[in-house]
């Protein structure tokens, strides 16, 4: 039986980590590495932290007493804590020393940390034993803290946890590093392509590009579980369209700086010019290799499309060719869900942020505007699953505040 066990839990670390060497979203992956850290030691919770700019950043949490899926407001939290002995996470970060709990309330004297009990007080949940393992890379840098909290035996009732689960945790959190590690590089490479196109277009920033992100992705959950899409394909999907999102005016590099950085309106023939952001940008994913490149494509090409067929750049018979003419508007779902997606997304951040040449719409004057425009602008389906979802879209805003992300990278690179 035992045998049998340490069987299943090598070969759920192996599935990890093979997984973990596919190209992934940081936040697809810390959902995986979340789900089977506990899976392994059966606990009811966990989260993650993971180290930006000194300091630890509240990065995934699960809490199957408290939620059923992972995708909700907590995750996109802005919380940060310390690198120091203050907090359990900070003394794991700062020491690299895997702590065990048998009860959060009640820990013993000679230990230097405390228990934040904040989150317990708001949500009313119990948090009692907790295992908080440092996640290590290759090089032995420090990446982040891996918390698993409530070991549950067969009855679900509360115990500590064990010998083994320590042994086994610390094992897949070595391999999990590494995984995360390359997701962060991953996202890091493509916000250095926003900072790229905000050097042109300030209008750009990777804040803009993080929020129309986390939007897309999670008004795209909501629109698949409506419609019954399988598990696995949402959860691919959503994986994908977290970063292909991110890319969605990458062709305005391609765009002069007449236009790009007129400070008032375009006339009629600079419109026409801007227009093509949209075919340079699906240009730059010629000879798609992966699903990412194609979705990127996609989504470039079609995000100022309309639902009533009266958006751009319409049906085109071939993107390469030279400076081809705009086409008849795609109507409907004729456009790729993708772009349906990322123009309400798109279009809503534009409409409540501060930009030079106007002042932002209120909130209540752009939800206003995108009920108004569902059927016209937008397809009505996923202007519903916008609404249904309108409590993580703030906390999504919350968390990628402007000059957040881009500054996060000018103190990386200086
Ligand atoms: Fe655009
Ligand atoms: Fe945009």
């Amino acid at each position: 039986m035992q045998f049998q066990n340490d069987l299943d839990t090598l070969s759920r670390i192996m599935t990890t980590i093979e997984e973990s060497n596919q190209l992934k979203d940081l936040d697809a992956l810390l959902d995986r590495v979340l789900l089977d850290a506990r899976r392994l030691t059966q606990a009811d919770a966990g989260s993650i932290f993971l180290v930006e700019n000194n300091v630890l950043k509240f990065s995934y949490i699960h809490n199957d007493t408290l939620f059923t899926t992972p995708s909700n407001k907590y995750i996109y939290s802005s919380q940060t804590l310390e690198i120091n002995n203050e907090s359990l996470a900070g003394y794991a970060a700062s020491t690299g020393e895997t702590v065990i709990l048998d009860d959060a309330y009640q820990i013993p004297a000679h230990m230097p940390f405390s228990f934040n009990p904040s989150f317990d007080e708001a949500s009313g949940y119990r948090t009692r034993s907790m295992m908080v393992v440092p996640l290590k890379s290759s090089r032995e840098k420090i990446i982040g803290v891996l918390e698993i909290i409530n070991a549950l035996d067969g009855q679900k009732k509360v115990i500590p946890f064990s010998h083994r689960d320590t042994l086994v945790l610390n094992y897949f959190a070595q391999h999990a590093a590494g995984g995360i590690e390359r997701a962060m590089m991953t996202r890091e490479i493509i916000l250095r392509m926003i900072k790229m196109c905000e050097l042109r277009d300030p209008h750009e920033t990777g804040a803009h590009a993080h929020r129309v992100a986390a939007y897309a992705a999670e008004i795209y959950q909501q629109w698949a579980l409506n419609r019954g899409i399988a598990p696995e394909e949402i959860k691919r999907m959503r994986d994908l369209l977290r970063l292909a999102a991110m890319l969605h005016d990458l062709g305005k590099i391609a765009i002069s700086d007449l236009i790009l950085k007129k400070p008032g309106k375009l006339d009629p023939e600079e419109y026409q010019i801007m227009k093509y952001h949209t075919i340079h940008g699906a240009r730059l994913f010629e000879n798609a290799t992966s699903d990412l490149d194609a979705l990127s494509a996609e989504i470039a090409l079609n995000h100022h499309e309309r639902w009533d067929g009266q958006g751009y750049p319409g049906k085109i018979g071939n993107i390469y060719a030279d400076h081809p003419p705009m086409g008849e508007g795609k109507k409907g779902e004729e456009i790729p869900l993708a772009g349906r997606i990322v123009a309400l997304a798109d279009i809503y951040d534009a409409l409540v942020s501060r930009r030079a040449y106007k002042e932002p719409f209120t909130e209540e004057q752009a939800l206003t505007f995108l009920r108004e425009q569902s059927g016209q602008a937008f397809d009505p389906e996923v202007v519903a699953a916008f609404f249904a979802i309108y409590d993580i879209i703030g906390a999504i805003r919350e968390k990628y505040l402007e000059n957040s992300v881009s500054s996060e990278l000018l103190a990386e690179s200086s």
